[in-house]
């Protein structure tokens, strides 16, 4: 099995690099894919996907302490 690599990118949503299968909700598939960028900022209107709507409205870097 691949590993699947989840990056919060600085400010910006988060980037998914490996073969996924992204759910809804409900379990149902939205998508099988093998990158995407998921919204973190809670602004996307087409959730759960990032449209970019985050630019200048989200500020978070995420660092191993
Ligand atoms: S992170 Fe980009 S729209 Fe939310």
């Amino acid at each position: 099995m691949a590993i699947v690599k989840i990056q919060p990118l600085d400010n910006a949503p988060y980037l998914v690099n490996g073969e996924i299968e992204l759910l809804d909700g409900e379990g149902k598939k939205i998508v099988t894919t093998t990158e995407t960028h998921l919204c973190r900022c809670g602004l996307s209107t087409n959730q759960p996907f990032c449209t970019g709507a985050h630019d200048g409205k989200f500020e978070n870097k995420v660092r191993v302490k």
